[in-house]
């Protein structure tokens, strides 16, 4: 038993957070370009102009990779690399880059799954109204029908959305991530809304220009829940809290069954549709119909959770974490459960062969004296939440489990001041360092996580 015997283990990244060179070779401008390099925004003023320099030294980065023993690696397509107008004019100095990498990817041996959006949305398109425009539907369909014709030959695995919860909800209800704006609630359900008609078309132009029978997916996120107990109140309390809405409206986007239910069940969910009515744009069938085409796999970002128990009058409640809770350097609380019933929750509802798409955690990570980078935080967290992970594999159908991150890269709001990776990077002359938790990794992929 443990891990299926062809598990995928492996790690993630997205464009902006690790490739640099934003204004070269043609590159066109998206809105984290045009929100990090304005003052105020990021930490210490820093963006993604270098990041880690990947568009350059990719081919190191593959290698690290291999020696890592990873058998995929997960990344994101920047659409204004490729379409720096976000529809139209491709720019083949884009196309070029991520052919180099995918190519080097194979000689290694490593899986390339790729992620098509992970928040570069196109300057260009921002400006039309970006998700507010219905015409975004088909700019994203564009886009994918682009990667299938140019990357489906190699590529079979694709993801469409990478956590939607967070570039509707951190970039336009809270303002906290780019373009750093407070919309109206009605104008973030009419986003959502065309974001998800946006993945169901990118699912279709997939389909209609591959090279190959591809495995397509979604990445979505949220706070996971799990039982205080394992008593059936306890699991139904935790499940229930887990697939309902959440209580504070303008933190609605915070919840799996508004992004999930239309992807595979094919509607919204009722609690929803009740609440948010006097908000939501017209949805017809036909839009539900293109939400809801069948994809293959689905994939599921997994940071932490909240622990919920049965309350007195029969409705699930939260219980306090109490004082000295663990937690990671970004201060998110250490809940290894919620790999274990996350992915068995969403297992039971959607049915859906499933990857843990991101998991991992920040860092105070420095290098020693002895010149190496010791991470014991890292070691126990993963130790722990894949424990938890293998006990779901046993009972679920799990293909694969992405580490975020591969490398310490940009993390949004937080710039370089958060370190995820499994490898360091020292952003003054772009060396890597692989910490003791690459090498701990490396020993899990070995025995396919049998010492766990
Ligand atoms: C989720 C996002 O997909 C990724 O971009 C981010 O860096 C990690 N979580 C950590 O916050």
């Amino acid at each position: 038993m443990g891990f299926s015997e062809n598990f995928v283990w492996g790690a993630a990244t997205s464009a902006y957070q690790i490739e640099g060179a934003a204004k070269e070779d043609g590159k066109g401008l998206h809105i984290w370009d045009v929100y990090a390099e304005e003052p105020g925004h990021i930490y210490e003023g820093h963006h993604g102009n270098m990041a880690c320099d990947h568009y350059r030294r990719f081919r190191g980065d593959v290698k690290i990779m291999k020696e890592m023993g990873l058998k995929a690696y997960r990344f994101s397509i920047d659409w204004s690399r490729v379409l720096p107008e976000g529809r139209g004019a491709v720019n083949e100095k884009g196309i070029a880059f991520y052919n180099a990498l995918i190519d080097e990817l194979s000689e290694a041996g490593i899986e390339p799954y790729v992620t098509l959006h992970h928040w570069e949305l196109p300057y260009e398109l921002y400006k039309r109204g970006g998700w507010m425009n219905p015409q975004i539907v088909e700019w994203f369909g564009e886009f994918a029908k682009l990667a299938a014709e140019r990357f489906s030959d190699r590529v079979s695995h694709f993801f469409t959305l990478n956590e939607p919860q967070c570039f509707v909800g951190l970039g336009f209800l809270t303002g906290e991530h780019a373009p750093g704006l407070k919309m109206p609630l009605r104008d973030t359900f009419e986003m959502a809304h065309n974001a998800l008609k946006a993945h169901g078309r990118a699912v279709q132009m997939l389909r209609q220009y591959q090279k190959q029978p591809l495995t397509i997916g979604y990445a979505p996120t949220c706070g996971m829940c799990y039982p205080e107990t394992e008593s059936p109140e306890d699991v139904e309390a935790a499940k229930q809290m887990l697939f309902s809405m959440n209580p504070d409206d303008r933190n609605w986007t915070w919840n799996v069954a508004w992004w999930s239910d239309p992807v595979i069940l094919g509607h919204y969910p009722e609690e929803g549709l009740k609440r948010y009515e006097p908000w939501l744009p017209n949805i017809t069938d036909e839009d539900m119909k293109l939400i809801a085409q069948p994809i293959d796999v689905y994939g599921q970002n997994i940071y932490n959770g909240r622990c919920v128990r049965m309350g007195a009058e029969g409705k699930p409640e939260e219980v306090k974490r109490g004082e000295g809770f663990p937690k990671t350097a970004s201060s998110w609380p250490v809940t290894p459960e919620a790999l274990y019933w996350g992915p068995k929750f969403l297992y039971e509802r959607y049915r859906k062969p499933l990857y843990i798409t991101e998991n991992g955690l920040s860092c105070h990570d420095v290098v020693s004296l002895d010149g190496m980078v010791h991470d014991p935080n890292r070691i126990d967290f993963l130790a722990r939440y894949l424990g938890q992970l293998k006990r779901a594999a046993e009972e679920i159908n799990l293909r694969g489990y992405f580490q975020w991150s591969l490398m310490d890269n940009f993390e949004w709001a937080k710039g370089y001041s958060e370190r995820f990776g499994l490898v360091y990077v020292d952003y003054r002359t772009q060396e890597r360092i692989m910490k003791d938790s690459a090498y701990w990794y490396r020993g899990v992929i070995q025995n396919n996580g049998a010492g766990l």
